[in-house]
């Protein structure tokens, strides 16, 4: 089965980034046997749109509103961005939960919409490392999924990113054993088959170890897909 490598990313390129990058990556778009897709900030979707014509890359945002329009001076809603040719949304990511204290509840708000609009909501979760320490990992981050999940969630609508805090950004990937274990639990808790991510500090090096674990159904990319080179070897 084709593996899932996402994109984020965050608040991070140019338009000029963007135009050398996809030319660059064509090949390797062209090559890969993975389900890829490149979420960049919302002011570069149309233009991306434009460079992906003619491959089979998937475009997705990073974030959206819990409302479908209305008086939310500089939201972007779902619907929105449906109509501009998104497929899927990032909701949830820990640097939402923590900076713009969004939370579950936001988060299945945002995922319902998502779906509403027939697109895909990558609902993120993760522990920090003060719950891992505790030995609350499993217990935290199956409280995140049933209440982030929205009814309307199914397995071609929902993918399930499990992105240990501790893990994001820092340099430190979680060790296969943890990834194996987490994902293992999502897998029974989850009840029905949704594409399982894994997410924190995938790289070059170890994304092709990562993607061998059992329940790993793809990877949740941030630093190492802005790097041409490394996100073209995680494709490749
Ligand atoms: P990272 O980010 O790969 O830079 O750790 C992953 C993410 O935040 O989705």
């Amino acid at each position: 089965m084709k593996k899932i490598i996402v994109a984020n990313w965050k608040m991070n390129g140019s338009l000029e980034f963007m135009q050398s990058f996809i030319p660059d990556l064509k090949e390797s778009f062209d090559k890969s046997p993975q389900r890829i897709m490149l979420c960049p900030p919302f002011p570069y979707l149309n233009a991306l749109k434009i460079s992906l014509k003619g491959t089979d890359v998937l475009m997705g945002a990073q974030n959206c509103h819990t409302a479908s329009n209305g008086a939310y001076t500089g939201e972007v809603s779902a619907t929105m961005l449906a109509d501009i040719g998104c497929q899927a949304v990032i909701v949830g990511h820990s640097e939402r939960r923590t900076q713009f204290g969004e939370d579950d509840e936001t988060v299945k708000t945002k995922a319902s919409l998502i779906h509403e609009a027939r697109m895909i909501a990558i609902i993120c979760v993760g522990e920090t490392y003060q719950v891992r320490e505790s030995g609350q990992a499993n217990g935290h981050v199956i409280r995140q999924v049933h209440a982030s999940l929205p009814t309307s969630a199914a397995p071609e609508n929902t993918y399930i990113a499990y992105e240990p805090i501790w893990a994001i950004g820092t340099g430190i990937t979680a060790s296969i054993e943890e990834i194996r274990e987490m994902h293992e639990v999502l897998r029974e808790v989850a009840l029905r088959p949704f594409p399982l991510l894994y997410g924190g500090s995938v790289t070059e090096q170890n994304a092709q170890e990562i993607l061998k674990i059992p329940n790993v159904d793809g990877v949740l990319v941030g630093g190492a897909s802005l790097k041409k080179e490394s996100f073209k070897k995680i494709i490749e």
